[in-house]
């Protein structure tokens, strides 16, 4: 069966393309290498044994789009990776953001309206939740003002999937809720590529542990947690490309209960800041060299997953720890 990858050359999607293809699944990728670059291919194949089909295409061009899938006529299950991702550029560049994260889902859509039956999976992000009142967070917790244009692209795009599925029983959709993605494949062949400084803090954690960076500094050890820096979810990135498969034959499979449908994709457990800094240490048997400084604007204190949806109902569970995950990433920066 052939499944559309968009932006499948990127950090989840070369993941997830690696685990379809696993399983036997058909992959054509678009991408428009705006955040990756085409060496990825060969990592999926050193990997795979099988090279995916790779298309360049940005999905913005809505002619391209069409064309596409009027080449492709038996494309009906789509994975959509494709969007920007920095949370502070997207603060600086509004528009880009809502252009390039909202009109691809919507020229996808419209194709997808033209087939008597289409399956459809979203990146979606924990980041709806913002603060969230109750820990774990469940998908039943309201969804908060977002706190950037990114993350109101992944609230609003939702929306725009939820009202299309009302009107078109045709199409079967998933967003999957990420918590925070880190580490890398075990071959160290494909993994995490950040342009630039990284934003994020396991990226910035392995730079630096390697000598690419100075220093980490720590954003602020006086939150209300135990030693006073903030929690997150930390899932590894290859158990939540194996999510996504569970996804897509839930949808190929008719086993779904509603055409729309959203999970929680987390490991169920926070770890903080430091936590994260003493367990890199460990796996790579070096001292780190942080500094604590001021709170970041617009960090929750504390998010971590309620898996129990994903767990019982989409049959995925989250299989390697934090150890794991920051040994892989460490061995991809090193590679
Ligand atoms: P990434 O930047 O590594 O991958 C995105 C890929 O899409 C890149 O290869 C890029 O070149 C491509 N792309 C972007 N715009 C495109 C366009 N208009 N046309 C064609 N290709 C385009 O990002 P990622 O970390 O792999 O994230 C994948 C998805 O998951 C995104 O939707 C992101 O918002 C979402 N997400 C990521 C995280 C995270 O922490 N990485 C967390 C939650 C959700
Ligand atoms: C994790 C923790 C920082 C860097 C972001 C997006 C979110 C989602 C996942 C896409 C926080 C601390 C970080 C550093 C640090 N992405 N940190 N020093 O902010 O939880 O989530 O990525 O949807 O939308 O906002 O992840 O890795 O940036 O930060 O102390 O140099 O590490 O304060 O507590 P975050 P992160």
């Amino acid at each position: 069966m052939k499944i559309l990858v968009t932006g499948g050359l990127g950090y989840i999607g070369s993941h997830v393309v690696v685990e379809l293809q696993n399983e036997g699944f058909e992959v054509v990728i678009i991408d428009n290498l705006s955040n990756s670059t085409i060496d990825v291919l060969k990592g999926i194949k050193a990997i795979t044994n099988k090279q995916p089909i790779f298309e360049k295409l940005d999905l913005r061009d809505k002619i391209s789009v069409t064309d596409f899938f009027n080449t492709h006529e038996d494309i009906n299950s789509i994975i959509h990776f494709a969007a920007s991702k920095a949370v502070g550029e997207s603060v600086e560049k509004p528009l880009l953001y809502y252009e390039n994260n909202l009109s691809p889902l919507v020229n996808i859509l419209q194709e997808l309206q033209n087939k008597k039956a289409s399956n459809f999976i979203f990146s979606s992000s924990c980041t709806v939740y913002g603060q969230a009142d109750t820990l774990p967070i469940t998908e039943s917790a309201p969804i908060k003002p977002a706190e950037s244009p990114y993350g109101n692209t992944k609230q609003v795009g939702e929306e725009i999937i939820r009202d299309t599925c009302k009107v078109e029983p045709n199409l079967n959709a998933i967003a999957l809720r990420y918590f925070n993605p880190i580490g890398a494949h075990e071959t160290g062949n494909i993994g995490e590529l950040p342009l630039g400084t990284p934003q994020n803090l396991v990226p910035f954690i392995t730079q630096t542990g390697i000598g690419k960076r100075d220093q980490l500094s720590v954003f602020g050890n006086d939150y209300p947690t135990e030693d006073g820096t903030c929690i997150r979810d930390y899932i590894h990135v290859v158990d939540l490309a194996k999510a996504h498969v569970s996804a897509l034959k839930r949808l190929v499979n008719q086993d779904n209960d509603y055409n729309f449908e959203i999970f929680n994709i987390g490991t169920g457990k926070g770890s903080s800041v430091l936590e994260v800094i003493n367990a890199f240490e460990e796996v790579s048997n070096q001292k780190l060299n942080y500094k604590i400084v001021g709170r970041r604007e617009g960090d929750v204190i504390a998010a971590y997953a309620d898996t129990t949806k994903a767990n019982t109902v989409l049959g995925w569970k989250s299989e390697l720890n934090l150890k794991e995950a920051l040994l892989s990433a460490w061995k991809w920066e090193n590679k």
